[in-house]
């Protein structure tokens, strides 16, 4: 009897370990699941706002959400990189207990602080005054001894941006003839910086760039975001009046690396008098309507639900016929404060058909979801890419030597390394001034 009594006892506490285990386990994972799923259904309205999950996002959203973007994929690095999927995973039961916090701390915390109003009105009543005139202009640029340039990088800057533009020159951006005379020339895309207290020397900073570098195209707008569309309208201007003749042209941001040599292996079967377009195409965008996105439309600006499709701003790759057609195009379009949005609209406009590449990664690259800490700062993984957005100065540096340094080796499908871009003798410019970059003191460019 006394035996079968210490067995009960042990039994019941046992019993009473395990049901307290049991409501840990409780409390701890299936609380935050529940909490979630309120919380989801709650803002159901916002994710109908930032689009469905099969379309791709916005620049936008990737701002306006995080949290989502960094930590919780779950997928491998998929080659097709759909966006949203990662944002909004179907397995919530994968989800590990920090992104359950971080979603629930998200939801909880108060929205991002409002941005000063954007004035929508006054956008209307002055968006008929778009022709500005130039105040830095490269006539010749496409004229030289070279000729027109086979491929035309243009990158949109600001003033006070000095260093990104000096690091894309020195790096993916530079000019030259290569080997097989492909010759590239970079303009940088300006307009008149809004807060001139942050630079004072702004305007001979940029005459004497223009002097020594001869890519500073500027025009007498205000440089923001929302006249980021001007930008694309004066390029295109620019185009047609002085380098009707490139053969091809990118378009993007200073902040991302572009792998040129993928960009010219791209092109080599493309036609060159034929309407060519390719990026990270977003298509069945909605517009923003929250009052505090970056990105916030109101309805008198767009009234339709839904965005036509549109190259991501990061960087984009048409044929020189193609932004002729543009320019044309767009000349009767009425302006949009969103360029690549605006740029969607004149494109529908000629019927040009977007290719979507999967190699530009205009919203970067995600970490892999089981090791979210893991550095994908990897040239073998770049070697394999076009675009990548969101590069600071010294990665963009370092990640152009890393690509072309020759002991750098990946195994990768394509069974060898690619070899390192090769100049040809012909020096460009910036070759001649090699001391006024020493000048500079930015002795850390090397010129390979
Ligand atoms: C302009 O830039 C200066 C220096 O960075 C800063 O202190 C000031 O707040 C800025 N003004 C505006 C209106 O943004
Ligand atoms: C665009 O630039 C023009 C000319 O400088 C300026 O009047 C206007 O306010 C700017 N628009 C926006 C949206 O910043
Ligand atoms: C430039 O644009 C004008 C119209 O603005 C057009 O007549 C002309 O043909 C264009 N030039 C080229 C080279 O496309």
């Amino acid at each position: 009897m006394r035996r079968i009594h210490i067995k009960g006892d042990v039994l019941c506490t046992l019993i009473l370990v395990v049901l307290l285990c049991i409501l840990l386990f409780a409390y701890q994972n299936l609380i935050p699941i529940w909490r979630t799923m309120c919380i989801e259904h709650g803002t159901s309205n916002t994710r109908a706002l930032l689009g469905s999950a099969k379309e791709r996002s916005h620049p936008s959203q990737a701002l306006d959400v995080p949290h989502y973007n960094q930590k919780s994929k779950l997928h491998a690095q998929t080659e097709s990189m759909q966006q949203n999927e990662s944002k909004y995973p179907k397995t919530r039961s994968k989800l590990n207990k920090k992104d359950l916090k971080r979603k629930a701390t998200r939801t909880k915390a108060p929205p991002v602080p409002t941005l000063p109003q954007f004035d929508f009105k006054d956008y209307l009543r002055r968006k008929d005054q778009r022709q500005f005139k130039m105040l830095i202009d490269q006539p010749k640029k496409c004229t030289g001894p070279n000729g027109a340039p086979y491929l035309l990088i243009a990158i949109k800057s600001m003033a006070v941006d000095f260093d990104k533009r000096q690091v894309v020159r020195h790096t993916w951006g530079r000019e030259g003839v290569a080997k097989n005379g492909i010759n590239i020339m970079t303009v940088f895309l300006l307009g008149v910086p809004q807060n001139v207290t942050e630079l004072p020397q702004w305007d001979r900073l940029l005459a004497y760039e223009s002097s020594i570098f001869k890519d500073i195209l500027l025009w007498d707008f205000k440089d923001t975001f929302f006249n980021l569309t001007l930008k694309e309208t004066h390029f295109l201007q620019w185009v047609n009046t002085s380098c009707s003749k490139a053969k091809f042209i990118f378009k993007g941001d200073a902040d991302v690396y572009v792998n040129i040599e993928n960009v010219l292996e791209m092109l080599e079967d493309k036609q060159t008098n034929e309407d060519f377009f390719v990026g990270d195409i977003i298509v069945h965008a909605r517009p923003i309507r929250r009052r505090n996105s970056k990105y916030y439309v109101p309805e008198f600006i767009y009234g339709q639900g839904i965005y036509p499709s549109y190259a991501g701003g990061g960087g984009y790759v048409m044929s020189g016929h193609t932004a002729l057609r543009l320019h044309m195009a767009c000349k009767e379009v009425e302006l949009f404060p969103i360029d690549d949005v605006f740029l969607g609209m004149c494109l529908l406009r000629i019927g040009v058909k977007l290719i979507h590449h999967v190699g530009f990664r205009t919203f970067g690259i995600d970490r892999p979801p089981a090791a979210p800490y893991l550095e994908v700062f990897d040239p073998c993984f770049y070697r394999e890419l076009i675009l990548v957005h969101s590069l600071t100065v010294p990665q963009i540096w370092l990640m152009w030597n890393l690509l072309h340094d020759p002991s750098v080796r990946c195994h990768i499908s394509r069974g060898s390394t690619i070899l390192p871009f090769q100049w040809g003798k012909e020096a460009s410019t910036k070759d001649k001034i090699k001391d006024i970059d020493y000048a500079y003191g930015l002795p850390v460019f090397v010129t390979h």
